[in-house]
């Protein structure tokens, strides 16, 4: 992906870090390490407080590996987090970033819970990507993980762009390889924002009432916190000023438009490009 575009949970540290220090977050799990942006600044966190951070990725890259034996409050589990998050056992909070796709959100969250009330321990979990694309469409880093009575037909080739939920064959915003699509978006078990809704509507029926906020910035941040948590005041004095706020989902429609217009003229000069050699190459043989 193009550093045009901002994608890591990082850039949310200014929210994030006062929130984990207004828990007195010690001990803190993230799912989804890739490059280590988001880790680094949870390491420095962990470091400042004597805590420890685990993080869940089956496939970080490079850097983030080469980074790990210089961060000793790190631990990285080179697993798919459902498994393992029953072995990493209760935390202070949760950054759940990795599978952006609904069984896998929804059962997290699901996993993190039990794990937070075996312990007593109340439940914070910053979540990523419940904003577009990914809110209500699934997208798979690897589809053959998802069991099949829960995965939407899925498209490596094809992308998404705002205005329209039909999927555009190589056009729009696409994993190239790295990540499929869900086909359609929408509907029932489809995408991040709806498996928060879905774990929140559950919870509501167990009796135990969570509070939810929406940063609508940086593919959506969603903040999950039980409302008898001792520090709920303190998270809700950071978080309901950005919470649906329209200016900053303005911003970041616009973001989104210059990004997917940038792509789109990309397409464009990769097909003439290949015109031109064709030309070329017939020319030649003529
Ligand atoms: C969007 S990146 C994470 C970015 C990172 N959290 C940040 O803020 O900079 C998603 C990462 O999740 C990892 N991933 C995919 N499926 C996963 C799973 N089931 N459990 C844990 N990590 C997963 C991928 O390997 C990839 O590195």
């Amino acid at each position: 992906m193009s550093s045009l575009l901002i994608h890591s949970m990082s850039e949310f540290a200014s929210l994030i870090v006062p929130a984990l220090d207004a828990a007195g977050a010690s001990r803190v799990v993230e799912i989804g390490a890739e490059h280590g942006g988001m880790s680094q600044i949870l390491a420095d966190y962990a470091e400042l407080k004597n805590g420890e951070l685990v993080s869940v990725d089956p496939a970080p890259s490079r850097a983030f590996l080469d980074w790990l034996p210089s961060a000793p409050r790190v631990t990285h589990v080179a697993k798919p987090s459902l498994e393992a998050l029953p072995e990493i056992g209760a935390a202070d909070a949760w950054l759940i970033d990795g599978d952006h796709n609904w069984f896998t959100v929804y059962h997290e969250l699901g996993v993190i819970r039990e794990l937070c009330r075996k312990e007593g321990r109340p439940l914070l979990a910053f979540l990523h990507d419940v904003g577009w694309p990914c809110g209500r469409r699934d997208s798979y880093y690897a589809p053959e993980r998802i069991p099949e009575e829960f995965r939407h037909e899925y498209d490596y080739d094809s992308g998404v762009s705002l205005g329209t939920d039909l999927l555009l064959p190589n056009r729009g915003f696409r994993g190239r390889g790295a990540f499929a699509w869900a086909v359609h978006a929408g509907g029932p078990r489809n995408g991040v924002m709806t498996a928060g809704e879905d774990f929140l509507r559950d919870c509501h029926e167990k009796g135990e009432e969570m509070a939810f906020a929406f940063v609508p910035a940086v593919f959506g941040l969603g903040v999950l916190f039980d409302l008898d948590a001792p520090w709920r005041d303190a998270l809700a004095g950071i978080f309901v000023p950005f919470h649906e706020h329209p200016l900053i989902a303005k911003l970041e429609e616009n973001r989104l438009r210059n990004y997917l217009r940038i792509i789109d003229i990309q397409d464009a000069s990769a097909v003439q490009l290949r015109r031109n050699a064709a030309g070329q190459s017939s020319g030649g043989a003529a």
